[in-house]
């Protein structure tokens, strides 16, 4: 047995463990945030999620698509190749599409330039269930991994990055559907909460820092890792809102809002999430 399998078996040991224990203690109790607070922090060196950065790194590595290429050339805004940082400075602008892109974007635009894939063989199957985990949610895992414990530092410099983050904070505003619902609903003043879930406040600095800097993540509830992208289109779902393309504009225009309203944190994930 390698080292690698050795480690991803105690990791999935650890992370079985945990949902165990996790799953019996919930229903004894109501405080489910503080649960999870609990077993964070019990599994601060073992979360599941890293199961899915291995897999992604390997992914990365690996000679694939028509092409048969590895994504080793992939610029994801620091020079080819260059993954360390990548992802507290994105979304950002890239000269050589003349758009504003977020990290799925940008893997998909290299899968399809480096490797080959077409756009549906780049976002098939964007989002795993459990026990069929998608390529793009590991390498997702993998590429944020490796801006653990660095400052979120986004810039909104270039005329399309100022466009992008204006339709995100407008968007953020923008209230409509059956029930007259926007991110700022749900998403704005202290301490509301859905059932037991709470809702970070994006107008609250300290808040927004610590949630966006804590996706993606690996849900205990799902057993799959998440990204950004799966959370927005989640949040649009609970909207109302007619569900959100893989990879739109729309959800980048998002992320660069919440990651500026972020800079100056530290990211710290994938971390784990109920
Ligand atoms: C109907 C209410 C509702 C609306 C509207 C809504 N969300 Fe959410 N949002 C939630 C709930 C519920 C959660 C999950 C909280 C949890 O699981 O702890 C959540 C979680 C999130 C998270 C992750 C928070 C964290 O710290 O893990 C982000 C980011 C987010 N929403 C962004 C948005 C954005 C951006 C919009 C608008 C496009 C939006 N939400 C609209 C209810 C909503």
């Amino acid at each position: 047995m390698t080292i690698m399998n050795m480690k991803r078996l105690l990791i999935f040991f650890a992370g079985v463990l945990s949902i165990c224990t996790l799953n019996s203690s919930v229903s004894a109790q109501d405080n489910t945030s503080e649960e999870i607070e609990k077993y964070r922090e019990l599994l601060a060196d073992g979360n599941p999620a890293e199961l899915w950065e291995l897999t992604g790194e390997e992914l990365w590595y690996r000679e694939a698509g028509p092409k048969n290429k590895t994504l080793e050339t992939c610029d994801l805004g620091k020079g080819p190749g260059v993954v360390e940082g990548a992802y507290v400075e994105m979304p950002r602008y890239f000269s050589d599409v003349d758009k504003v892109m977020d990290l799925e974007q940008r893997l998909i635009y290299c899968r399809m330039m480096i490797q080959g894939l077409s756009r549906e063989q780049a976002t098939e199957r964007p989002f795993g269930s459990a026990g069929n985990s998608s390529d793009i949610e590991a390498l997702v895992a993998y590429v944020t991994g490796q801006s653990r414990g660095m400052k979120i530092a986004v810039v909104v410099g270039h005329e399309k990055e100022k466009r992008m983050y204006e339709m995100g904070k407008r968007f953020f505003y923008f209230r409509a559907g059956s029930h007259d619902f926007g991110c700022v609903t749900c998403h704005s003043g202290e301490n509301k909460r859905i059932r037991l879930q709470e809702l970070p406040n994006f107008m609250n600095v300290e808040q927004a820092r610590k949630s966006y800097g804590s996706w993606p993540a690996y849900r205990v509830s799902q057993g799959e890792v998440r990204s950004m992208q799966h959370r927005l289109y989640d949040c649009l779902r609970q909207q109302r809102f007619p569900e959100a393309i893989y990879g739109t504009d729309l959800l980048t225009a998002i992320s660069l809002y919440l990651a500026k309203s972020a800079n100056g944190g530290t990211y710290d994930a994938p971390a784990m999430k109920r």
